[in-house]
């Protein structure tokens, strides 16, 4: 018999109620899976550093994203992410904080890829939403901020760079609960105004840790406790501001509500510089005693699988060319219940057949290293996944499915063509896998035919992605001729006779789940159509540009 063979059949046995069940339980306790959301800019390249750094999983800052002049692992895998500055890809940061492990999943940064960001946080237990304090809210923030709340994510917030001038923090909060209508609820207050800032007052307690800041930044701040009378005779302007402001909060009842914050009403915020890493163990520790651990997830009928039921997850991302030297792919699985073990043989539940385990990676930057066992709330990458897709459950004995993440309403259409008639292969192999990674979606018609199939994008610099990996992955060079519809509806089948001749509109079927889609070249178009033909459904889909 095979390891995994023995894997498998070890997992077989229901862990409920045995001693299997309640390491689970117990680990599970222990996960906290966060993602950062942010506008670009706001510094969650650095405070994610910072963060590794008071793990001690890295020594000096720069090791994870490596951004310009940093040394580092980088996650900018991409040469076109590089040239564009943005991050398409994701990494998954795992340390032990504490008594816990943390799982921090990156998100892209740029809106075209809204889509990534939202199966990203599909597979998040809290979110940290951080603010830059001379900014605020930014667009990008609220637009995440959007998908946290329609998919009920605790949040965090962390107000970032008080070390330089910025706006006054009862602005800042007041600009919170006005605009996206959470409740704030500090649990530090900074002493001093942004660029003039001193040091950190514990909310309950009234504690004061000075921060020294070192030179350069890229190191930790020290930090000190100081008591009371000193800071107040050192800083008696300040200090007294503080004083009042803290009284003013408590007047309006700005207390650590539990059930506030886990229903996505309220949210804890903390002051801080990711640079000078001032403020960041707060956040850690903020993370581990009030961001939930994995609870059970529901599954398309409903009902939770209990944490200790046999081994599940939910693949939310698929990635290729992560590994240059080893042109593979790489499915990033959520374990929802159960203990992984590497080897174990899952149930793929679209297909029903069996996958096998056996490179299982965890992913640091461009490092990896195997993973031999995993928990919910863990995230496993699973490597030369070609079979799955995002949004598929993978289980060990009871079968489950989990829902999948919807797929968005593109708004940008482009038939692609094999430059080259000699490269047809390539070209086709290529579109095949890049419609199951979800790069794109892939839509076909008949007339159209598969040599020149439409590409249906959130964001056009998804556009971009499909071209240069066509081209540098598969090696076929590609034409790319945009289309002029705006608007997508899901149809039934029937629509493709019924709509056929229709002016600026056109019928396709969508690669990944057959569905058909209606394109039309705006409202006003479709809205004649829909006149002509009142029995016809038109469905509307997620809007990516709600969030993109
Ligand atoms: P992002 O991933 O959210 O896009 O932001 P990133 O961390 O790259 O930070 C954006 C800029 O803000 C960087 O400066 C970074 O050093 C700066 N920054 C981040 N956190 C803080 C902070 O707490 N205080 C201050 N003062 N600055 C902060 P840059 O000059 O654009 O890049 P770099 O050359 O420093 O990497």
């Amino acid at each position: 018999m095979s390891t995994t063979e023995s894997a498998a059949q070890r997992e077989t046995a229901p862990s409920s109620g045995t001693a299997g069940g309640a390491r689970v339980v117990g680990e599970t306790a222990r996960r906290r899976t966060f993602a950062v959301i942010s506008h670009p800019d706001a510094g969650k390249s650095t405070l994610t550093e910072a963060l590794a750094l008071h793990a001690e999983v890295i020594d000096s800052a720069g090791a994870v994203h490596g951004k310009s002049g940093r040394k580092g692992v980088t996650s900018d895998w991409m040469e076109m992410e590089r040239a564009r500055g943005i991050s398409v890809s994701s990494a998954v940061l795992q340390f032990a904080y504490r008594d816990c492990v943390i799982n921090l999943l990156d998100t892209p940064g740029h809106g075209d890829f809204s889509e990534d960001t939202y199966r990203v946080l599909a597979a998040v237990d809290a979110a940290v939403m951080l603010l830059d304090a001379a900014k605020g809210l930014e667009p990008q923030t609220l637009k995440l901020f959007d998908v946290c709340r329609s998919r009920g994510v605790p949040i965090v917030t962390f107000v970032n760079k008080w070390d330089r001038p910025g706006r006054e923090a009862l602005e800042l909060l007041d600009e919170v609960e006005q605009t996206i209508g959470l409740r704030p609820m500090p649990l530090t207050w900074p002493l001093g105004i942004a660029g003039q800032f001193k040091g950190l007052i514990e909310r309950t307690t009234g504690e004061y840790t000075a921060f020294t800041r070192a030179a350069g930044g890229a190191t930790k701040a020290t930090a000190q406790v100081v008591d009371a009378e000193t800071i107040a005779a050192q800083e008696p302007e300040y200090w007294q501001n503080a004083q009042d402001e803290l009284g003013l909060l408590d007047e309006i009842g700005a207390g650590f509500d539990e059930e506030g914050f886990r229903s996505g009403k309220a949210t804890p915020v903390l002051f801080g510089s990711a640079l000078s890493n001032i403020g960041v163990a707060r956040l850690l520790d903020s993370l581990v005693d009030l961001a939930p651990p994995p609870a059970p997830r529901p599954d398309v009928k409903g009902d939770d699988r209990p944490l200790e039921a046999p081994t599940s997850g939910l693949i939310f991302k698929v990635q290729a060319g992560m590994d240059k030297a080893h042109r593979d792919r790489m499915a990033f699985l959520r374990i929802c219940s159960g203990r992984f073990e590497r080897g174990m043989v899952l149930t793929h539940a679209a297909t029903g057949k069996p996958f096998a385990t056996k490179y299982a990676q965890s992913v640091f930057g461009a490092e990896r290293r195997t993973v031999e066992e995993a928990f919910p709330g863990d995230i496993v990458g699973l490597v030369n996944a070609t079979a799955l897709r995002p949004g598929d459950t993978l289980y060990a004995a009871d079968p489950v499915e989990f829902p999948s993440i919807p797929a968005f309403a593109p708004e940008h259409f482009a038939v692609i063509r094999a430059k080259d008639a000699g490269k047809y292969k390539q070209f086709r192999k290529g579109i095949e896998q890049l419609g199951n990674e979800a790069v794109i979606q892939i839509l076909r018609s008949d007339l159209r035919g598969d040599q020149a199939p439409v590409l249906a994008a959130v964001g056009p610099l998804q556009f971009d992605v499909v071209t240069t990996r066509l081209e540098t992955e598969f090696n076929a060079p590609v034409t790319l001729d945009r289309l002029p519809y705006q608007i997508a509806r899901l149809v039934d089948a029937e629509a493709v006779e019924k709509l056929a001749g229709q002016s600026e509109c056109e019928v396709l079927r969508r690669d990944a789940d057959g569905e058909h889609l209606a394109l039309f070249t705006n409202k006003w178009r479709m809205d004649i159509i829909q006149r002509k033909f009142p029995d016809m459904r038109f469905e509307a889909m997620p809007a990516g540009s709600s969030i993109s």
